[in-house]
């Protein structure tokens, strides 16, 4: 008699396989719904590097210029050598509590592009330490790609028979989220108090020749203009959302992000559709957890089932592969 030896994945067929796979992926989803936070770091990205953090500071690399920036988290060591980080072509230095001035060491430009995914973004040096890029959001921008893609895929099978899916993007800032939501297939009203904030967005938009895609640009109060929206009967199969800790409106609406969230939460709550797609709420150095933005969520959410994954955002340093706490975030997905 002859013994024929299949090992288990040969002796699965492929459609097998996938169910297999599915079931396990499901599982998995289940168990980090109910007990685990999640640590989000982006995939390789050619122009963009945490090259190494420590004192206080970390060194970077957007495009072709290295920058350093203070960070308070960062109470460790620097690991590469001290001459790297002198010469770096840009440097942060405070000089109050929120703003400070760069020292630019070599014939650095005030601003530059990066390429991110066929995106040309603009990347400035503000005096509140930004350069208009959020690297660490790009796990935020990979989920709203893969959700648009399958319901799209189901709209080509008529799965679906949804219309073109649209989408709010509050305290949209330079409009990154904005620029792969369009190009992911969806129409955008991006909202934001500020109007330098919206110009720059603009320009991302022109250098990613994106200038005909369906994007809403209003310069208004993320709670004003939701509240209006929920009077008009506007509906949103997404939302996305970057309150930051401290803010304001056009007109001096003062936004305080434990107070103002949940209102603006309720509002938005009334703006969702009856086929939503995805939330995402991300903040930055806030007194919450990402464990309280979840309840949140929940707790205004409440009707719809699906997944939620919530947890940090942070970026890995090259030197050490150590991992670079960032900010929360919470997601939503059907
Ligand atoms: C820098 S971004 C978001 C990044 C991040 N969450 C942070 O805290 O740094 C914050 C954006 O929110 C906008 N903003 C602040 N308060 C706002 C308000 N009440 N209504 C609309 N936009 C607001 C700012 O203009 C800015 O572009």
């Amino acid at each position: 008699m002859k013994i024929v030896r299949t090992s288990f994945y040969a002796a699965i067929s492929t459609q097998q396989g996938i169910l297999l796979y599915k079931v396990f992926y499901l599982f998995l989803r289940f168990i980090l719904y109910y007990i685990y936070m999640i640590i989000l770091t982006p995939s390789t990205w050619t122009d963009y590097d945490l090259l190494d953090s420590g004192d206080y500071k970390k060194l970077e690399r957007f495009g072709p210029y290295t920058v350093v920036r203070p960070d308070p988290q960062v109470m460790w060591k620097k690991n590469l050598s001290e001459s790297l980080w002198k010469n770096a072509d840009a440097i942060f230095e405070r000089i109050s509590e929120d703003k400070g001035i760069w020292r630019f060491h070599k014939k650095t430009p005030q601003r530059w592009t990066i390429k991110y995914d066929n995106l040309t973004l603009l990347v400035k040096l503000s005096p509140f330490k930004h350069t208009g890029v959020f690297p660490e959001q790009e796990p935020h921008w990979r989920f709203i790609q893969n959700i648009l893609a399958k319901n799209h895929n189901q709209l080509n099978s008529g799965v679906s028979t949804a219309r073109k899916p649209s989408i709010l993007n509050l305290f949209g800032y330079t409009g990154i989220s904005t620029l792969i939501t369009v190009k992911s297939g969806a129409k955008v009203t991006h909202v934001d108090a500020s109007y330098p904030a919206i110009g720059w967005a603009k320009e991302n938009q022109k250098l990613s020749g994106l200038e005909n895609e369906p994007i809403r640009w209003i310069e208004d109060d993320v709670i004003k203009f939701c509240q209006r929206e929920v009077r008009r009967g506007n509906k949103y199969d997404g939302i996305i959302m970057d309150p930051p800790a401290f803010g304001h409106g056009p007109k001096g609406e003062v936004w305080k992000f434990n107070t103002s969230l949940p209102t603006l939460l309720s509002i938005c709550s009334q703006l969702i559709s009856d086929k939503p797609l995805f939330i995402i709420i991300n903040a930055y150095a806030v007194s919450i957890s990402a464990l309280s933005l979840k309840n949140l969520l929940q707790e205004y959410f409440k009707g719809l089932n699906g997944y939620i994954d919530f947890g940090e955002l942070a970026l890995q340093e090259r030197s050490t592969k150590r991992l670079l706490s960032t900010g929360i975030f919470v997601k939503w997905s059907k």
